[in-house]
């Protein structure tokens, strides 16, 4: 009797800790190898005994639960049009497709064969699209999205190691096509279509090249022979040097160095750095980007008078500005060797350009005001367009090993109050000319503004500047509608329960 209900009492005891979880385990396997007997064959007898695919078939092991399921709902819709896998996907159930879905995301069997080796030059060619991006036709590197060495992000961005070159290659040339339509916001779509075939050979080829451990090679390791950029915004703008131009001798070294600070703050600025921001998530293409604040400009119209401290500025106390504020961090001192790299980085991008003169495409261009400003409409902005990326608590997205890939836009990880895009009219300007990431220029300016008010109506960490009163560190510093520090948002005053400034907060 007692041996009787003690089982019965685990058995619901399990039920509810894992709510078909033991089900699902079962039946995915079941489906995997022996199909569900109702005109879904077995995955296995393509993808592979433990879906490690092949030369033609892709590798489902260890690719997102989510994502799969909404692969086999848009194979099933035909957003996703495939010959051999839309019936397939049309046999399956939805607790089915959770259940094969569960099951395949939890394998991590061997690479399989692929192969011939692509040639070493056209791996380097596709390794710079992905590690860089394309910027001069708008398209972001593909590790942005899909995170580092293409290890993969959340539900929404698949991992593309372990994927052969034709089969990434076919799908690349299906959204051109528009065979495959099923992505959020149609980044895919955006992307695809900017690449030519070479790019798409060179980029299959190097994703298919790395290591299942995601071991990439280093961004920073070898001067790639990439173009300048030539920023399709704004034709007039000022063209940097490309990296291929960067000596081979001691001042070259110092210019990689600030490159590496300024896209990998995290790691290069050790102890000066309080939030998961790098340098480059703001100012976008390693400081090159017209209307993403590039380096090439600011560097030429220092030293300058700033209202924001009432004297004449250095570059390097600007450079020290942003660590204190956007950083949230701790101003390295002067002289320090992380502000001559990012001094010496920023003076070889302007090398060529006039200096004492604002140049087009410096900072980021400034939106008229309009009539109203509208927190309610700015949160479904965020939730249709941003979240997908930034979370649903703007709390960002990591890859597995911890590196910021879609930084935090509030919340104790971001960036203070102090910071510049605390400031409405900023943020506004910022995400019109940047934002959605590959698709830059398709908010109103409407949206941009309502989506920046929702997002600075958020707490964040301290303002550096606070002397222990928000009404009084507000008068002082935050005298402007632009500013929501010390106003009441949804019943609490923003600033009165900020995480200090500059102490990094524990690992999200
Ligand atoms: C007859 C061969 C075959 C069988 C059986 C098969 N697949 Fe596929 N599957 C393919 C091919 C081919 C593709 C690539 C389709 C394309 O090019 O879009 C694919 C693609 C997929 C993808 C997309 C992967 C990605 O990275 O986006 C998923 C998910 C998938 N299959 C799941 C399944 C599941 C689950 C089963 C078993 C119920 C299954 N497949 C059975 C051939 C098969
Ligand atoms: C702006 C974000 C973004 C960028 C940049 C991006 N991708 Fe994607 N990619 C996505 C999303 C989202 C999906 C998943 C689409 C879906 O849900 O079907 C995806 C899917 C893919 C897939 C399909 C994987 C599979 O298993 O079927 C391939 C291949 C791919 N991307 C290649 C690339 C390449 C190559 C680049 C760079 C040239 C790139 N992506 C850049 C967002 C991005
Ligand atoms: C496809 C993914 C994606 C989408 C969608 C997206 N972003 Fe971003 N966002 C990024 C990435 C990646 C960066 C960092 C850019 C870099 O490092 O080059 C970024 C940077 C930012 C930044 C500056 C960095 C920070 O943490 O403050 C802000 C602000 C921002 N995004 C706001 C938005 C808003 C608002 C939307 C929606 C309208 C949006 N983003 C949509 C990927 C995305
Ligand atoms: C959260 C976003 C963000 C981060 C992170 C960030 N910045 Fe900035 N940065 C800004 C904003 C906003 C401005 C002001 C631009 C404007 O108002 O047009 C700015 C301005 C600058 C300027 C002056 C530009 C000019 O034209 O006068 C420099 C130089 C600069 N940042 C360097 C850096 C460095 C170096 C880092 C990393 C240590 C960094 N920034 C991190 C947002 C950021």
């Amino acid at each position: 009797m007692i041996g009787y209900s003690r089982r019965a009492a685990l058995a619901a005891a399990a039920l509810i800790l894992c709510p078909g979880g033991l089900a699902y385990a079962a039946s995915g396997q079941d489906i995997a190898l022996k199909g569900n007997g109702q005109g879904a064959m077995a995955c296995s007898a393509c993808h592979g005994k433990l879906g490690e695919g092949n030369q033609e078939v892709p590798r489902l092991a260890g690719l997102n639960a989510g994502y799969i399921v909404h692969q086999l709902v848009s194979f099933a819709s035909g957003a996703r049009q495939n010959d051999v896998m839309g019936p397939i996907a049309k046999a399956l159930s939805d607790t089915d497709r959770q259940a094969v879905a569960s099951y395949f995301a939890g394998l991590n069997p061997p690479e399989a064969k692929t192969g011939g080796a692509a040639k070493p030059d056209l791996i380097a060619a596709g390794a710079v699209l992905a590690q860089r991006g394309e910027w001069t036709k708008g398209v972001p590197a593909c590790d942005q999205c899909h995170g580092p060495a293409g290890s993969g992000v959340g539900s929404a961005f698949p991992r593309l190691t372990g994927q052969n070159a034709s089969y990434i290659t076919n799908q690349l040339l299906s959204w051109q096509k528009g065979d495959r339509h099923n992505d959020p916001l149609g980044l895919m779509k955006g992307v695809a279509t900017k690449l030519d075939k070479t790019q798409i050979e060179s980029v299959a080829a190097y994703y298919a090249s790395l290591p299942l451990s995601g071991k990439a090679t280093p961004a920073i390791a070898t001067p790639f022979r990439t173009e300048a950029a030539k920023p399709v915004s704004t034709p007039a703008a000022f063209t940097p040097p490309p990296e291929s131009a960067i000596p081979n001798n001691e001042f070259g070294k110092m210019v990689r160095l600030g490159e590496a600070i300024f896209t990998d703050t995290q790691h290069y600025a050790p102890g000066f750095v309080g939030n998961s921001l790098q340098c480059a998530n703001c100012h976008i293409d390693r400081g090159r980007l017209a209307n993403a604040s590039p380096l090439w400009a600011a560097y030429v119209v220092y030293p300058a008078y700033r209202s924001k401290n009432k004297h004449v500025n250095t570059f390097e106390e600007r450079l020290q500005g942003c660590f204190r504020f956007s950083m949230n961090g701790k101003a390295p001192p002067a002289g320090d060797k992380v502000l001559v790299a990012l001094q010496t980085y920023a003076y070889f991008l302007a090398k060529g350009a006039p200096t004492g003169v604002s140049l087009p495409g410096r900072g980021y261009p400034r939106l008229k005001k309009p009539a109203k400003l509208d927190y309610a409409h700015g949160q479904e902005v965020y939730a249709s367009h941003c979240a997908v990326c930034h979370g649903a608590e703007g709390q960002g997205q990591f890859s597995a090993q911890g590196d910021t890939v879609f930084p935090p836009l509030w919340g104790a990880h971001s960036y203070n109050w102090g910071a510049g895009m605390h400031s409405i009219s900023t943020a506004a300007a910022f995400i019109k000319a940047n934002m959605p990431l590959g698709e830059a220029g398709t908010l109103s300016d409407q949206d941009s503004w309502d989506v920046a008010t929702y997002i600075d109506s958020h707490d964040r960490p301290q303002d550096p500047r606070f002397n222990g009163s928000v009404s009084e560190t507000r008068k002082k510093y935050h005298n402007s509608a632009m500013s929501m520090y010390g106003q009441k948002v949804n019943g609490v005053v923003l600033g009165e329960n900020s995480p200090p400034s500059g102490t990094v907060p524990a690992p999200h």
